[in-house]
C-alpha cells in the first residue's frame, strides 16, 4: 500500500472508531518503513503501537468517544446498552456497610496495576442484592463514574428470548468484550438466568446460560468490574455465590438515610414548613430510596404546576403515604 493510502486508512479507521484496523494500519506503516531501511523509526513506531495497545486495554476509555466494540461487533449492539455515567458514590445515600464495601472496591480498582504486580486480584466480581429502588443499578453507574469507566448493561431477558439456541455464544462475546474493553459490566435482573427453578419453555436454555455464566465468570481474568444485581437472592442457584468476590446487601433506607434523601432532593427549594421535621421522615419508613426521591419530585412538580414558590410538605407527605399503599 502506498504511504498516502496508509495515512488515509489510518485516519478513516480512527474516524470509524475501528481500533483493530487502526493498529493494523499503523503496523503496516512500521513494516514498510523497516523495508525502506528506516529501522530506528520503524522500531519507534512499533514501540508506540505496543504502548498504546496496552494502555487502551488497561486504562480508561475516553468517555466522549464512541465505543469501538459496538462498531466492530455489531451483534453486541442488541444485547448491551452503553452509558458514560457522570455520577459517583457521593451522589448516593448508602448504608454504612454498603458504602464501606464499595469504597474498598474503588480503592482496589485504583491500585489494580500494583496489586497485579504482587499477583493479587482486585475485587471486581460483585453480587448486589436487595429490594427494588435501593440503588443497585445506580451503584454500577456510580462505581463506573468513580473509576472513569464506561458501563455496559447486559439485557439478559433479551439474550434468552431473542437468541434461543445461540445465547451461549452471545454470552461468550460479552465475556470477550470484558477482556478487550475495561468497563463496568452489569448483568441486571440477574434472577432471569440465576434462579435455580425457572419454569416454562425456556428452562433448558436458561439452565445452559447459567452454566455457561458460571464457567465464564470463574475463568474471567479481565480488568473489568462484573456486577450481577437481583432483588430475589433467595431464588439464586447456590453455586453462584462463591463465584463473587463480594456479596453486597442493600437495605431499605434507615431514618437517618431518609432524612438525608429528603434534604438532598429538596435542597435549593423553600419549604412550606420551617424545616424538615423528624415526623416527616417517619412517614417514609418502609419506602425505598427511589420512592422517596420520586415523592420529592412529585411535591416539586406540584409547586411548579400550582405556581407557588414553596414546596408543600402536605403534598410531600401525601405522596409518601400513597407510595406506601
Ligand atoms: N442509594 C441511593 N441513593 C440515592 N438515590 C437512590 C438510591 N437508590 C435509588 N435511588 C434513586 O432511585 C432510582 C432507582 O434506583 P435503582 O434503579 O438503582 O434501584 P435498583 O436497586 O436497581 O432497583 P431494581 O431492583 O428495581 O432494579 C435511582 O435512579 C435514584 O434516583
Ligand atoms: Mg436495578
Amino acid at each position: 500500500m502506498a504511504a498516502a493510502e496508509q495515512i488515509k486508512s489510518l485516519i478513516k479507521s480512527f474516524g470509524d472508531g475501528d481500533e483493530p484496523r487502526f493498529f493494523a494500519t499503523a503496523m503496516q506503516i512500521a513494516a514498510s518503513e523497516a523495508r525502506k531501511g528506516h529501522t530506528t523509526f520503524a522500531q519507534e513506531l512499533k514501540n508506540l503501537i505496543e504502548k498504546a495497545k496496552k494502555e487502551r486495554s488497561v486504562n480508561f476509555l475516553d468517555r466522549n468517544k464512541t465505543i469501538p466494540i459496538l462498531k466492530t461487533k455489531r451483534e453486541l449492539n442488541e444485547l448491551i446498552e452503553v452509558f458514560h455515567p457522570k455520577i459517583n458514590l457521593q451522589d448516593m445515600i448508602l448504608d454504612k456497610n454498603v458504602r464501606a464495601s464499595l469504597n474498598r472496591i474503588v480503592q482496589e480498582q485504583r491500585k489494580i496495576d500494583i496489586l497485579r504486580q504482587y499477583d493479587l486480584t482486585p475485587r471486581r466480581k460483585l453480587l448486589l442484592t436487595g429490594p427494588p429502588g435501593c440503588g443497585k443499578t445506580m451503584t454500577a453507574q456510580a462505581l463506573a463514574g468513580e473509576l472513569g469507566l464506561t458501563v455496559f448493561i447486559i439485557r439478559l431477558d433479551g439474550l434468552i428470548s431473542k437468541y434461543m439456541g445461540e445465547s451461549i455464544s452471545k454470552l461468550r462475546l460479552i465475556f470477550d468484550a470484558m477482556e478487550d474493553y475495561r468497563g463496568v459490566y452489569l448483568f441486571d435482573e440477574f434472577d432471569s438466568i440465576g434462579a435455580h427453578r425457572n419454569q416454562g419453555q425456556e428452562v433448558g436454555e436458561i439452565k445452559r446460560v447459567l452454566n455457561s455464566f458460571l464457567i465464564n465468570i470463574e475463568k474471567d481474568q479481565s480488568n473489568s468490574v462484573i456486577i450481577a444485581a437481583t432483588n430475589l437472592p433467595e431464588s439464586l442457584d447456590k453455586a453462584l455465590f462463591r463465584r463473587f468476590d463480594d456479596i453486597i446487601q442493600y437495605p431499605l433506607p434507615s431514618l437517618a438515610d431518609i432524612k438525608n434523601i429528603l434534604k438532598k432532593n429538596l435542597s435549593g427549594f423553600s419549604l412550606s414548613t420551617k424545616s424538615l421535621s423528624p415526623k416527616i421522615a417517619k412517614e417514609a419508613i418502609g419506602l425505598s430510596h427511589s420512592d422517596i426521591v420520586n415523592s420529592c419530585e412529585d411535591a416539586i412538580k406540584d409547586m411548579i404546576i400550582n405556581g407557588t414558590d414553596k414546596v408543600s410538605i402536605t403534598a410531600l407527605i401525601s405522596s409518601l403515604q400513597k407510595r406506601k399503599q
